[in-house]
This record gives structure tokens, sequence and C-alpha cells, in this order.
């Protein structure tokens, strides 16, 4: 069978210790499950990155930095430095949250800076596309994530893909105040998305696994995961207690492999 990527952003939430008691509880919770045949990963804080490294196995779930700067070292207070990230062993680092976007003002460009600084450090990009409410109103998804990708990827080696990750996440579906989207219109994206990484990267786009992420929750992530272009799922709220994620997890596969025959 294909495999399976969930993951989690811990968001701004979770100190040292509550991290360190997430990662552990969920580790010991999911062992049992074949690491072939599924990704796990978290993205915690940017503070609690060390004591993370340090309690959990990496075979067993993979740790990401939330957002990183271009540039190696400079004058840039208040950033990460990719070098930084090395040091700790961090080989995983989101790109382009909506929440750096819509929040905090990052545009396309910058995030094509950062994937190119990532991949040049040996640092896996999970880059984050997704259209807002009023984008979809005016009927243009396809066209915004089009061009997410296209400027995220520019001047980026085709050789790259097996070092590449991307997730979809509408602005309008994530966080408290979201609406889930739909398994068909994810589907839907999903297959727009997979053919603008065709675009560019021509046959190893194949090797992009594209996540959804977006009030993910234990009522529709069995619809999700059985949609074709769907390669995992990327969960914030529901997979902030380990039970429930490891939960949602366990009820996701067996979805998967009785609908798909394994
Ligand atoms: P929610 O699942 O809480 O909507 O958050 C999703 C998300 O932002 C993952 O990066």
């Amino acid at each position: 069978m294909k495999k399976l990527y969930f993951g989690s952003n811990l968001k701004m939430y979770k100190g040292i210790q509550d991290t360190e008691k997430y990662l552990k509880k969920l580790e010991e919770n999911t062992k049992n499950i074949n690491r072939e045949e599924m990704e796990l990963f978290i993205i915690p804080s940017y503070t609690s990155l060390p004591e993370a490294v340090s309690c959990c196995d990496s075979q067993m779930i993979k740790l990401g930095a939330q957002n990183m700067c271009w540039e190696d070292q400079g004058q840039f207070t208040g950033e990460i430095s990719p070098c930084m990230l090395e040091e700790l062993g961090i080989k995983l680092v989101m790109i382009g949250h909506s929440e750096r976007r819509h929040v905090f003002g990052e545009s396309d460009i910058e995030e094509n800076r950062k994937v190119k600084s990532a991949l040049r450090h040996g640092i896996r990009p999970l880059l984050c596309i997704g259209e807002t409410a009023e984008e979809k109103k005016y009927g243009i998804s396809g066209e915004i994530l089009r061009q997410q990708l296209k400027i995220g990827f520019y001047e980026i080696d085709p050789e790259e893909c097996k070092n590449i990750w991307v997730a979809y996440e509408p602005v309008w579906s994530i966080g408290v105040n979201g609406t889930p989207a739909t398994a068909e219109y994810v589907q839907k994206m999903h297959m727009e998305i997979k053919k603008a990484l065709r675009e560019i990267f021509g046959d190893n786009a194949e090797q992009i696994p594209v996540l959804y992420g977006g009030s993910v929750n234990p009522g529709n992530a069995d619809q999700l995961i059985l949609q074709p272009a769907i390669d995992g799922l990327f969960v914030g709220r529901a997979a902030w207690d380990a039970d429930a994620f490891d939960k949602l997890i366990r009820q996701a596969i067996h979805t998967y492999k009785r609908n798909k025959n394994y």
C-alpha cells in the first residue's frame, strides 16, 4: 500500500514539558503501527526542539521546525537560521504556513528563498499552500495554488522532489473559526496541485506527497484519507492529545486498508 502521512503542527501551544509528555505518549501509543505504511511527524515550538530531539526516536516520529530564515547568519534579529536547525539535527521545516502568510505577511518569493535554503542544508521543506475564502468565492483557487507552487518552487531542481512535501491548507478551513473542506473539494484541489507539480517538475513530481490540513477531525479523517490524491493528513487541534491522535490515525489506516482491500 502507499505510505500514509500523519503529522501535527503544535503552533504556539505546549512548552517544553508538555511537548516532551506528548511526544513520549504518542511514540508509545503508536509504536506498533508499521512505519513502512505510515510516516508520523510532529512540529513543536522552537523552544521545545532540543528536548523533543532527545526524548523521541526519529525512526518513530520525525520532528520539524515551524519556520526558518533563508539566510545562514546575519543581522536578522528574532529569526532562526537553518544552521541552528541543523545543529539540533532537525531534518524537516514547515514553510509558508497560512498563519505565517496571513498573520505575518510572508510572500511566495520569501517562501521560495526558504525552500531553496532548506534544501541546501539538507532539511526537507514542507511547503504549505492554500487559497483564502475570497479567492475561493471568485473561483480562482486553482490559479492561486498554481501560483504559490510555481513561485514557491522556482528554480528548484526536479531531482529534489524526493526531499519535498506539500500541504494543502485552505485558509478558510484552518483553526477554531475554520470550516472543514469536504473530501470531494480537497480531492479536486489535490488534483490541481498534482497537475501543477507535474508542470513544474515533470515525472519526478510523483515523489512529492500532498497532505491535507484544515479542521481534520475524527469525523472527517476517514473520508479524506480515502481520496486517491490525498497522501496524508496534517492535523492541528484534533492531534494535540496523544490518545486522540493515535485513535484518529488508527481509524484512518483501518478505513484505508478496508476500502483498498489490503
Ligand atoms: P486545525 O486542524 O486546528 O484546523 O489546524 C490545521 C493546521 O494549521 C495544520 O498546520
